[in-house]
């Protein structure tokens, strides 16, 4: 019987990834039935919230996907190469998208295909794990559906050089003209990167003047503040958002493992009457072919610009490793691992 090697959730972490976290295992596959194939792993995404569902211990009705248990293999969306077809509708060497997991193989049926990977011509292979995939979903669902930014408006991203961030910033600026769109990213490489793309001005939130110079990039402050990160940044941020403002919170991923949230600002929401709002990008599935067939067309059109991708070669087993890589900042644009 043909296997594959996959890496399991061996122990659920509390806290930080430990090296006994995750185990390299070999698992039997199933024969591939008609409609189905057999895929090859490609290239992985790496998502900050795959950590958050590796938390074992929140009572599941509290969560919005399920989580992967002890002994799961992680889940995980990827790249992968149709190796063995009994579909008519794909054919061997073909590329698709699907949440492949950390496997080296998987079987895929019909209705887990989430895509037909069709390349632009000169762009990168892998916009199918980045500004067409599930981020630039996100930066869409988030400029179009929950803030419904327009060009009278100024925007604050935290998260400002990451995957989401980086096609927000530019669907605000390029494609929605907003007024001033003012990045926070961590370091002067990349927040010079976030100002090439078009935001107005970045502020570096590992800098001591931090607190200060965000005053200074937002001197009439903010209608908008899109939150990737969490933490002090968004503590931080929570001065300088205008009377009746709006925080739209995407993420939080200083506190994914577990660190404790310290606002020491919140009773700005009530003095300044802010509307908060979570989301979670499944609330929008209805509008994903719209998103994105309109993505794609502001990839070609130039608007938005792909150039910039974090692609990590990375070994099977070195899978975990690449993907703690958004935990410490060591991406800029999307963090992709590419099966070597
Ligand atoms: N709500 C939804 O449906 C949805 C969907 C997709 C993504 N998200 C969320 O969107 C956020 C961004 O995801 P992404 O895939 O685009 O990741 P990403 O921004 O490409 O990568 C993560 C980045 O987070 C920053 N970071 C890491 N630790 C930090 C900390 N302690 N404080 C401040 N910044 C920190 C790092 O950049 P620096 O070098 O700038 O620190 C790192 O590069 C995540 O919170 C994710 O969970 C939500």
């Amino acid at each position: 019987m043909p296997s594959t090697r996959v890496i399991t959730l061996a122990n659920p972490p509390k806290g930080d990834i430990k090296p006994d976290t995750f185990k390299v295992e070999t698992q039997d596959l199933p024969a591939v039935e008609d409609g189905q194939v057999l895929l090859k792993t490609v290239a992985l995404g790496n998502l900050p919230a795959m950590r958050t569902w590796m938390d074992n211990e929140i009572d599941p009705k509290r969560l919005y996907a399920p989580p992967i248990k002890q002994g799961e293999v992680v889940r995980a969306p990827g790249i992968g190469e149709v190796v063995e077809s009994k579909s008519d509708k794909l054919k061997v060497g073909q590329r698709v998208t699907a949440m492949m997991g950390w496997t080296e193989y998987k079987v895929i049926k019909p209705e887990e295909i989430m895509s037909v990977v069709n390349d632009i011509k000169g762009k990168s292979e892998f916009l199918p794990l980045t500004l067409l995939g599930v981020n630039g979903l996100t930066a869409w669902a988030g400029v179009f559906r929950e803030m419904n930014l327009k060009p009278e408006h100024t925007l604050l991203v935290s998260g400002a050089a990451g995957s989401v961030g980086t096609c927000l910033v530019q669907l605000a600026k390029h494609v929605v003209g907003c007024k001033r769109v003012v990045g926070i990213a961590g370091g002067k490489e990349k927040c010079d990167w976030v100002k090439s793309l078009g935001a107005d001005e970045c502020v570096d939130y590992k800098s001591a003047s931090f607190a200060k110079d965000l005053e200074a990039a937002l001197p009439d402050e903010t209608d908008f503040f899109f939150d990737n990160v969490g933490g002090e940044v968004l503590n931080e941020a929570l001065t300088r958002v205008k009377r009746y403002g709006h925080i739209t919170v995407c993420g939080a991923i200083s506190g994914y493992h577990g660190k404790p949230l310290q606002l020491t600002n919140w009773r700005e929401v009530v003095y300044n009457r802010y509307t908060l709002k979570g989301f979670i990008l499944s609330d929008h599935a209805k509008d994903f072919p719209q998103a994105a067939k309109e993505l794609r067309q502001w990839v070609e059109e130039g608007k938005l610009t792909v150039d910039r991708e974090t692609v990590v070669d990375t070994k099977f087993e070195g899978i975990p490793q690449t993907w703690q890589k958004l935990f410490t900042g060591e991406n800029q644009g999307t963090l992709v691992t590419k099966l070597v």
